[in-house]
């Protein structure tokens, strides 16, 4: 079916589409079924226009063309899907401080080094909120080697990560008491993090369908809400990583609509509905 658009819409066609999803497939690991033809077009649409191309056919040319690296990017970034919140899913929080960070916080009193990880940050709520948690069950953690690493596929979203300005409306989801000790007002109607708390996040551009750079193990992985956009096999292959970076005794963190399958467990056993722990 070929779809020819009102004028200034960009031509958009069944062939179109699945040379996006494949793409997707390829580069992200993003899986959109037959139902998200439209979401497809309403995402990349704009990317079109803006790139000067009057149909998706010549801007995909243009794409995979060599010297469509950065375009590339950018598509792959108009394709996630970015919803997140402070502190989403308050028991994977609860379970962080009166689990994780105690055993952590002896750890690197002893010397060692605490690691932890949000692997699909967006604009980083996850690992702000996992920063605020650390800091509420061990309060000098920012004085010794404790880091959070927060990762995502899309730049932009890692650099408003990065900066750790959200409006107020959005922090309202922090206690009042976490707001005035992590943050300060920012310009009329936002808060910005300030103070130790932000030794603690180091963001980075990281897909996690690709090879990773960085060694070593973490306490805890928080991988939520994400590979949901993934198929069987690219998720089952990603919990397993991810449990190969995790310390013995360590914990994942999934969505509330994720599970790893019980077939391939990977050494995570399951704690709770959506944590699991590897072995010790
Ligand atoms: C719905 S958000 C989840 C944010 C947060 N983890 C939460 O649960 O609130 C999904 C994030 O996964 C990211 N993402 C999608 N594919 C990815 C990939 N292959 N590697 C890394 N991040 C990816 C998207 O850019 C998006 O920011």
């Amino acid at each position: 079916m070929n779809t020819m658009r009102p004028a200034g819409e960009p031509d958009y066609t069944d062939a179109d589409f699945q040379r996006v999803r494949r793409i997707a497939q390829e580069e992200a690991g993003i899986y959109f079924p037959d139902t998200k033809r439209t979401l497809v077009y309403s995402r990349v649409s704009r990317r079109v226009r803006e790139a000067g191309h009057a149909s998706f056919q010549r801007y995909l040319d243009f794409v995979q063309a060599p010297g469509g690296r950065n375009e590339m990017e950018k598509l792959i970034c108009a394709l996630t899907t970015n919803v997140t919140s402070f502190f989403r899913e308050k028991t994977h929080f609860t379970h962080l401080e009166e689990v994780v960070v105690p055993r952590l916080a002896a750890q690197v009193r002893a010397g060692g080094r605490g690691r932890l990880w949000s692997a699909a940050c967006s604009t980083g709520q996850e690992p702000w909120s996992i920063a605020m948690s650390v800091l509420s069950a061990f309060p000098d953690a920012h004085g010794h080697d404790v880091r959070v690493l927060a990762t995502d596929i899309n730049s932009d979203v890692v650099s408003q990560a990065a900066a750790g300005i959200y409006p107020r409306a959005e922090a309202e989801a922090i206690s009042a008491e976490k707001q005035s000790r992590f943050m300060e007002p920012y310009g009329d109607d936002a808060l910005r993090f300030t103070g130790g708390i932000r030794s603690l996040p180091a963001f980075r551009v990281l897909n996690l369908n690709a090879d990773w750079p960085m060694k070593g193990t973490f306490a805890a992985i928080f991988c939520r809400n994400v590979v949901i956009y993934f198929d069987e096999a690219t998720r089952e292959r990603l919990w397993c990583r991810l449990a190969e970076r995790l310390e013995p005794g360590g914990f994942l963190y999934v969505g509330h609509s994720e599970r790893v399958a019980s077939k391939n467990q990977c050494g995570l056993e399951q704690v709770a509905p959506t944590i699991y722990r590897k072995e010790p």
